[in-house]
């Protein structure tokens, strides 16, 4: 039963909420529309957990069942293969989102002080939802599936000394096997919601304590604001309902395939690919000579990517010097290499 106290908490804290909500506001400037890739990323977010929970009243996490349960959604369950479709398309354009909202603040300065752990949950954020896109592939145990885990994992293992456990950790054992699958499961749906629950929890939050930041290229001009709510909310709004019209668009035209169950015995398929947000990575690897000096190029270059990943989260410990001439250009001339970089790569992995 609630008490006189729950009650008046109760209220307290539904005041408070409203009196955020009425005191935020949005500035406005010539680069404003970054803002809404937040949002859109959350909305996406929401769109995996519902429709991730739906698949979950039908799919079975076994080597043995796992494919057919998804071939039952697909074929059977009344609207399942909209569902598995927009599931599928919309963790494609969350991680797209995601990535146009990282660069965006990258080039708007926002980890400036006092942004830096907003800054730093973000980073952990495209982590586990990189992650999330890992574990989630491998799910329909299909044949491209297997083998890109199969890659994928092997990947891990050749970093020295942590490789190998790291490897039989994600593998469950040496292979991939159904006990990968049941691990990746284990991951998808409850280690990493889990996480990524607290961490968006803590960014969003963050954001409402220090307020939308003015980029300091606008520093010392007159900044106009627009009220949260309803103002931004509703433009929001129709960028969501846009995102929705594109998803049911995308699922309908082009369904998501399942194509042929997993056979570990099979030979591998002829040129795999990882999904295009790991393709640049993939096709660099390639490219890099079997021997750099004395060490095995492959190597060198997983290390040089996991040590670039780290070096993002302490982005806004180095550069926190708003208005340092030398900075922004040092920075922003790393972050449009890295840009290009990532999108050559990714072109240059996806037609050849
Ligand atoms: C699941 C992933 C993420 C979600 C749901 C999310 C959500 C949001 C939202 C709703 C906002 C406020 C609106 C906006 O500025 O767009 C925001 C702001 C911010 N985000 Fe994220 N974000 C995510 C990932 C990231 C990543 C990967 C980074 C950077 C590494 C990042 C860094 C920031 C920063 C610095 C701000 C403050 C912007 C400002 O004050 O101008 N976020 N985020």
């Amino acid at each position: 039963m609630k008490t006189f106290t729950n009650w008046v908490d109760e209220r307290l804290a539904l005041t408070s909420a409203a009196e955020i909500a009425k005191k935020k506001e949005v500035p406005l400037h010539r680069h404003s529309i970054w803002y809404y890739f937040g949002g859109m990323t959350l909305f996406l977010f929401t769109v995996q957990v519902v429709t991730g929970i739906l698949l979950l009243l039908y799919y079975r996490p076994s080597a043995e069942n796992a494919f057919e349960s998804v071939q039952f959604i697909m074929t059977e369950v009344k609207f399942g293969w909209l569902i598995r479709s927009i599931h599928s398309w919309s963790a494609n354009l969350m991680i797209a989102t995601l990535f146009i909202h990282m660069f965006s603040v990258f080039f708007l300065r926002a980890y400036y002080p006092p942004r830096e752990i907003t800054w730093v949950s973000g980073v952990a954020l495209l982590f586990v939802v990189i992650c999330f896109g890992f574990s989630g592939y491998l799910l329909p145990w299909n044949k491209l599936a297997f083998f890109a885990t199969k890659v994928g994992t092997e990947i891990a293992g050749v970093v020295p000394i942590v490789g190998r456990p790291i490897l039989r950790f994600l593998r469950g054992g040496d292979d991939v096997t159904g006990a990968t699958l049941t691990r990746f499961f284990g991951f998808h749906v409850a280690v990493l919601p889990a996480t990524a629950t607290v961490l968006i929890g803590l960014h969003v939050m963050l954001v409402q304590l220090h307020g939308m930041s003015v980029p300091p290229s606008l520093a010392g001009q007159p900044v106009k604001k627009m009220k949260f709510v309803p103002n931004f909310l509703l433009r929001d709004l129709i960028g969501w309902i846009l995102a929705i019209g594109v998803l049911a668009a995308l699922a309908a035209l082009f369904p998501w395939e399942l194509g042929e169950k997993a056979d570990p015995f099979a030979p591998a398929p002829e040129g795999i690919k990882p999904e295009w947000y790991f393709l640049f990575m993939f096709q660099t690897l390639k490219y890099l000579p079997a021997k750099i000096g004395m060490f095995d190029g492959e190597v060198l270059g997983i290390m040089a990517f996991n040590f670039v990943a780290l070096l993002l989260f302490v982005v806004p410990f180095v550069d926190k010097a708003p208005g340092s001439r030398r900075n922004t250009l040092i920075f922003n001339s790393l972050g449009i290499v890295a840009l290009l970089f990532i999108l050559v790569m990714t072109i240059i992995g996806y037609v050849t």
